[in-house]
């Protein structure tokens, strides 16, 4: 197993031109996957609000749910530098409370990093929560949280755009933060950003010129639907795969074939079946849940309902 890694041996990764991996998790059992699978970092996304809880935006995400999730992924995977997504409204209205939610998740979840959208707007915002002392992994580019801002989901920088990419990088490079990811942004100009850098710049959309790649965990494996992005690899099909395996389940269950002989616990004989008390006719059940009825119940009728007078 790997050491687990640091901000300062990601840094070295970059300074070493040695490629740095980041994959999304949500829960225990991906996190422990995504380790086992060698992943230098995780994020717990909130791509979750969508991947996971069915939304159609990720604007919804509240800071308790981020930290519920963050909280399996850190013990599902011990071993890897954890990131936590701050959500949409937890670092918007003053670097104060952006402080109070980086700190809530750092706490509470337990993970080694915060990640928050925007570049020259969240300047001041990113500086206070690493004076805080917590790291900041900035995220530009196509920001989903604001897309409404954006016109949608579009590729940013093209043309004139490109400076706009420029600044906010910068700004959140001189803000401190130790990383920062460029979502859909033409792959030329996040080559040329990611060498002028100090820090790592992780593409998602972005080409290969970057330090690291990001993707959706449910993207790589095929558990998306029909979702596909451009810049979207399905590694493995696992989609069709479970939907064979439930499928599977249901035909034996349906058919009896399932649970079998070495599916069932053992131990009993008939014999120990036929020494078996039994106080209540089974085969007469509702017989003798009438005559119960009328024993606990004074007033009960033969039908072995209560007579309350009411008629009367
Ligand atoms: O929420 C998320 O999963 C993300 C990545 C796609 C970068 O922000």
């Amino acid at each position: 197993m790997a050491k687990k890694k640091s901000v300062l041996t990601l840094q070295e990764m970059k300074n070493n031109g040695e490629k740095i991996t980041m994959v999304t998790s949500y829960d225990y059992a991906m996190a422990s996957l995504a380790e086992q699978a060698g992943v230098d970092t995780i994020l717990v996304g909130d791509s979750l609000q969508m991947v996971v809880l069915g939304d159609d935006s990720t604007i919804s995400a509240t800071l308790d749910t981020m930290i519920h999730h963050i909280k399996a992924v850190v013990k599902g995977a011990p071993n890897t530098f954890v990131i936590g997504d701050m959500p949409f409204g937890s670092y918007h209205i003053s670097p104060e409370e952006a402080v109070a939610s980086a700190v809530r998740m750092m706490k509470e979840g337990r993970c080694d990093a915060v990640k928050m959208e925007g570049g020259v707007n969240m300047e001041d915002t990113i500086r206070a929560i690493v004076d805080a002392g917590i790291p900041v992994c900035a995220h530009i580019g196509l920001t989903p949280q604001t897309t409404a801002m954006l016109g949608g989901h579009r590729v940013q920088g093209r043309g004139d755009a490109a400076q706009k990419v420029l600044d906010d990088a910068l700004a959140v490079q001189r803000a401190g933060a130790f990383m920062v990811v460029f979502e859909c942004v033409p792959g030329v100009l996040a080559e040329h950003i990611s060498k002028l850098m100090n820090i790592p710049v992780i593409g998602i959309g972005a080409g290969a010129g970057t330090d690291g790649q990001v993707l959706v965990f449910h993207d790589i494996l095929g558990l998306s639907g029909d979702f596909k992005a451009k810049f979207v690899k399905k590694f493995r099909d696992l989609g069709a795969e479970a939907v064979a395996g439930i499928g599977d389940y249901v035909k034996e269950v349906k058919e009896g074939t399932f649970p079998a002989e070495e599916n069932t616990f053992g131990g009993v004989s008939e014999e120990d079946l036929e020494n078996l008390k039994e106080p209540v006719d089974i085969r007469g059940g509702l017989k003798s849940i009438k005559d119960g009825l009328k024993n606990l119940v004074p007033g009960a009728g033969k039908d072995g309902k209560v007579d309350d007078g009411a008629d009367k």
